[in-house]
């Protein structure tokens, strides 16, 4: 049996990348392998200072994640602050940790770029990252295809300390799936909160539907085969089985296709996906008490795993003088 382990960030409602990239995979991975799954707070805090919201982001994307199928009695589903255990991982790790990596970071060069003033914590973001997974002996990392290059930091990491100081961590395989490529957004750019492009799971039913219809198209005329590189069809595709997805595309191919039906339609389909979901949400909301002992139960046996590679990182960097 492998251990699978992933993290989410709430950054806000979740949308269908996260859905698609990292958590329908991860709940079907529970059904036979040992799942790890938390919610990456401490990450959040890089760019989010505000108590309220952090809180509300947390809870909510605790609560999407439980009313989308992850199953607390086949999982350990907790909040990565609840186990502080990895910032003291972190620091272990940092010292592995070249300069020159992180400033490869391409995420990081990307967020400065678009005018964010970063600080350390959003410079380091892939050492807490390689500590989530190091710190639970994590084999397999379902994640978006974004985060290619913060695994590979992950193994270097693991590597260079394996080297130093023995073989202590295991080296974790992503796990990006080949089929999906980066999910766009409206706009044909990935797919995320933070560019306002994207197509919320669970937000109110109008809202939905308006996202939709702004779905970038171009000019093409209506009586001339349609381009298939581009996010309304790859946005479609993401719903349709392999017949499904052969006749959205002699759709495109045929002459007489009108965009704004293919989006009304693409519309009730989404919203049609999620409505059982929905439903359970609504519930999981009005039961705070329930998603909290959830968590609180996944963070204590979290704990113990992170107590013993912990521990072993320690004894072997030496810092165990008093026995
Ligand atoms: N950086 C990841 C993202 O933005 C979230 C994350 C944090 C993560 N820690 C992790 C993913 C550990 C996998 C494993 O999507």
């Amino acid at each position: 049996m492998k251990r699978v382990l992933s993290g989410i960030q709430p950054s806000g409602q979740l949308h269908i990348g996260n859905y698609f990239g990292m958590m329908v995979r991860m709940i079907q991975y529970q059904e036979e392998n040992e799942l790890f799954c938390f919610i990456v707070d401490y990450h959040a805090l890089t760019t989010i200072n505000d108590r309220k919201r952090l809180e509300s982001n947390t809870l909510n994307a605790a609560i999407d994640f439980l009313a989308l199928g992850l199953d607390p009695k086949k999982s350990i589903f907790w909040i990565q602050s609840d186990v502080p255990q990895v910032t003291e991982l972190t620091w272990l790790l940092s010292t592995v940790t070249g300069m020159g990596l992180l400033e490869r970071g391409t995420s990081y060069k990307d967020k400065t770029a678009r005018g964010i003033s970063p600080n350390v914590g959003l410079f380091s973001y892939p050492i807490l990252m390689a500590a989530d997974i190091l710190c639970y002996g994590g084999d397999i990392v379902p994640v978006g295809k974004d985060q290619k290059q913060h695994l590979e930091m992950t193994r270097d990491i693991a590597q260079r300390f394996n080297k130093i100081y023995g073989d202590l961590f295991v080296i974790p395989e992503p796990d990006i799936k080949k089929s999906l490529q980066l999910i766009p957004g409206v706009d044909g750019q990935k797919m995320s909160k933070s560019y306002g492009n994207d197509i919320p799971i669970f937000d109110d039913e109008k809202k939905i539907r308006k996202k939709i219809m702004s779905i970038n198209t171009d000019s093409t005329p209506i009586d001339e085969p349609k381009n298939k590189d581009t996010p309304l069809f790859q946005i479609y595709s993401l719903f349709l089985d392999e017949k499904g997805k052969q006749e959205l595309e002699q759709r495109f191919d045929e002459p007489g296709l009108r965009y704004g039906d293919v989006k009304k339609e693409l519309a009730d389909k989404i919203i049609g996906y999620f409505q059982p979901y929905r439903e359970k949400r609504e519930y999981l909301e009005n039961h705070l008490d329930y998603v909290k002992q959830v968590l609180q139960e996944g963070a204590q046996k979290a704990s113990v795993e992170a107590d013993k590679y912990l521990s072993k990182a320690r004894t072997a960097m030496g810092l165990d003088y008093t026995g």
